[in-house]
């Protein structure tokens, strides 16, 4: 949700700020801007949509400087116009600002900041935030870089929100400014050059050595060296990490969007998510992140699993996983309905808040909030270093590497994955034998190349995707841990080809949802070869009755689908705990496939952001 990156040292940084930009656009995308110090002066430009636009407006009127600061932008306050595209400026005209987050006392600021006669040109809170530090700069009258930072003390004392913020001044040529609290802000370390960036890969073909700022720290940055302080005024003791990530990471490679790319990396994904995890020895798996003994273990005695979009589907789905193999209560929650639902919860209740990119905001207030009432609280997360991975007691992260796409696909594999090596680890300590044991490790290590197998299916499900690509209206149907999967399946599409589309459990379709009905409405069943298989197939017959078309998600070597569905796509058998993960392949791929042929930006759909990072 919105991305920035600045840029100081010895180059160009139009050419760097671009590059940046385009890695980030995943954050956010309905305008952009750039401001470079240019001779004694702040130049800007902006464009309303992508970063090609903004490319576009650079070409035709050329800025030139070695220190600038740029932002892609999802709206928050303030439609999405040139005016209120970043970055913005104080009253003097002298500095200039952008912002990834939401400052919530904007308006109470902004009248204040009024009746003293301050002008503002934008709708914004970050211009709020860009009159507050340039007026306490004024006020000051240190015009060095200290006056600066001390400025930017003062307005962030005063602010109540999030931001991960970026800051020039002309009359400062030397030095970029940024600061944090809850957008994630990293700082890059080159030679002779910096950078601060919302994640790294903005900056990773510059720098791998990098330090995440933590909330409320200030960096002022130079050419050749920076400084990390607080809001508050103290000294940091930092810490430089390298970063691990590869730079074909960053880029399609061969595909066409970064989301089939990212599907097709699944065998490799959930391998990771499993590397060193799987002890055939001790039959059990090993999730040392967690921070916690087998004794703490097997005293939790009730899971609360919470998360936002995808991830909450993959808690839902963790919830049949976990209570099937370790026979212990699981209850999920929408993070943003945890964090002020005071939910009745025992001593003994572990709680885990899933994020694929660490930084949701509803994510982390409920995880704050449960680490407030003395939960023990871990993280599921895929971003290495992010807030909710550096603020949880433990956890395991999904090591997917970057997931670009904005619809998350490989995250939830990987989030299932690791849900099922949680219950793997509950039931080994509970009622589970050594040889069940052994036989879910056994299974699971199948598990890449079945994903492999699905993603042959690819062509298949094109076709299928292309007869029913006018189709207005979709349900998506399954049982058991395949009912989340239904719901994925159904957030896919509507995420990425705007078809209105719902997902129910398959015996709930009797109960209001066959009303919809008709032969211009697809159900996709998930009806694999398990428990509930005879059920799915009584109601895939309910739909047939009333002239629904029916594609269903079956296991390899089934002939009752073929006899009544329209279409039928068949994944490779495995247990009930791993079909999930298999059937959540074809849905996928059905939904890049519908968006496709319907000419929509599957990476960059409307209206979206990858992370979410207000409220
Ligand atoms: C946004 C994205 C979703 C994602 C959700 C949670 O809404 O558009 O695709 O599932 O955030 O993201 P997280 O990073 O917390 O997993």
């Amino acid at each position: 949700m919105c991305g920035i990156i600045g840029y100081i040292g010895g180059s160009e940084a139009v050419p760097v700020l671009l590059e940046g930009l385009r890695r980030l656009e995943y954050r956010g995308y309905d305008s952009a801007g750039v401001a470079l110090l240019s001779g004694g002066a702040i130049e800007v430009r902006k464009a309303v949509g992508r970063i090609a636009n903004l490319a576009e407006a650079i070409q035709q009127n050329p800025i030139h400087g070695t220190t600038g600061i740029s932002h892609t932008r999802w709206a928050t306050h303030g439609g999405v116009t040139l005016e209120n595209a970043h970055p913005h400026f104080d009253a003097s005209g002298h500095l200039a600002l952008v912002h990834n987050g939401v400052i919530e006392n904007y308006q109470t600021l902004r009248d204040r900041l009024i009746a003293e006669g301050h002008v503002f040109k934008s709708q914004t809170d970050t211009e709020v935030l860009a009159h507050l530090v340039g007026e306490a700069f004024e006020k000051s009258g240190d015009r060095t870089k200290e006056g600066l930072v001390g400025a930017l003390r003062q307005a962030l004392r005063q602010v109540i929100g999030t931001y991960g913020i970026a800051v020039i001044h002309s009359e400062i040529p030397g030095v970029l400014v940024g600061a944090r609290r809850g957008s994630p802000l990293v700082l890059g370390i080159g030679k002779d050059e910096h950078f601060l960036a919302s994640d790294v890969s903005a900056i990773i073909a510059h720098t791998r050595e990098v330090v995440y700022l933590n909330d409320y720290e200030i960096a002022a940055v130079e050419n050749d060296r920076f400084e990390i302080s607080t809001v508050s005024g103290s000294g940091v003791d930092f810490q430089v990490s390298k970063v691990e990530l590869s730079a074909d990471a960053v880029d399609k490679g061969k595909y066409p969007h970064f989301m089939l790319k990212e599907i097709y990396e699944q065998p490799s994904s959930i391998r990771d998510a499993m590397r060193g995890r799987l002890s055939a020895e001790e039959a059990t798996a090993k999730l040392g992140g967690l921070n916690m003994t087998n004794g703490e273990l097997r005293a939790v005695d009730r899971i609360v699993l919470t998360g936002c979009g995808t991830a909450f589907h993959a808690a839902l789905a963790g919830e049949y996983l976990i209570e099937s193999l370790a026979h212990v209560p699981v209850e999920c929650e929408f993070a943003s309905e945890f964090r002020y639902r005071n939910l009745p919860m025992d001593r003994d209740t572990l709680v885990f808040a899933i994020s694929q990119s660490g930084e949701t905001a509803d994510t982390l207030a409920a995880l704050r909030e449960s680490q407030r009432k003395g939960h023990r609280t871990l993280g599921i997360c895929n971003n290495v270093a992010s807030t909710i991975a550096r603020e949880s007691d433990g956890g395991a992260y999904m090591h997917a590497g970057l997931e670009i796409g904005v619809a998350a696909t490989k995250s939830f594999t990987s989030q299932l994955t690791i849900l099922t090596l949680l219950g793997l680890l509950l039931g080994r300590i509970r009622h589970l034998s050594h040889a069940e044991g052994r036989t879910i490790i056994h299974e699971m290590e199948k598990l890449p190349d079945l994903v492999a197998k699905a993603l042959e299916l690819d062509e298949s499900i094109q076709r299928v995707a292309k007869k029913y690509v006018s189709a207005k209206n979709f349900l998506f149907l399954g049982r058991q841990a395949n009912y989340p999967i239904a719901l994925e399946g159904a957030l896919k599409l509507k995420e990425i080809s705007y078809i209105s589309a719902s997902g129910y459990p398959s015996a709930e379709l009797k109960h209001g949802v066959i009303a919809l009905i008709n032969e211009e409405t697809p159900s996709v069943f998930i009806a694999p070869q398990d428990a509930v298989f005879d059920k799915n197939i009584s109601n895939i017959e309910e739909v047939k009755a009333r002239k629904g078309p029916v594609i269903a998600i079956g296991t390899e070597g089934d002939t009752a689908l073929a006899k009544i569905c329209d279409d039928v796509i068949l994944i490779p058998h495995a247990p009930d705990y791993l079909t999930p993960i298999l059937s959540a392949i074809p849905l996928q791929l059905l939904s890049y496939h519908i968006a496709v042929a319907l000419g929509c930006d599957v990476d960059k759909p409307r209206n979206l952001a990858k992370s979410v990072t207000v409220e």
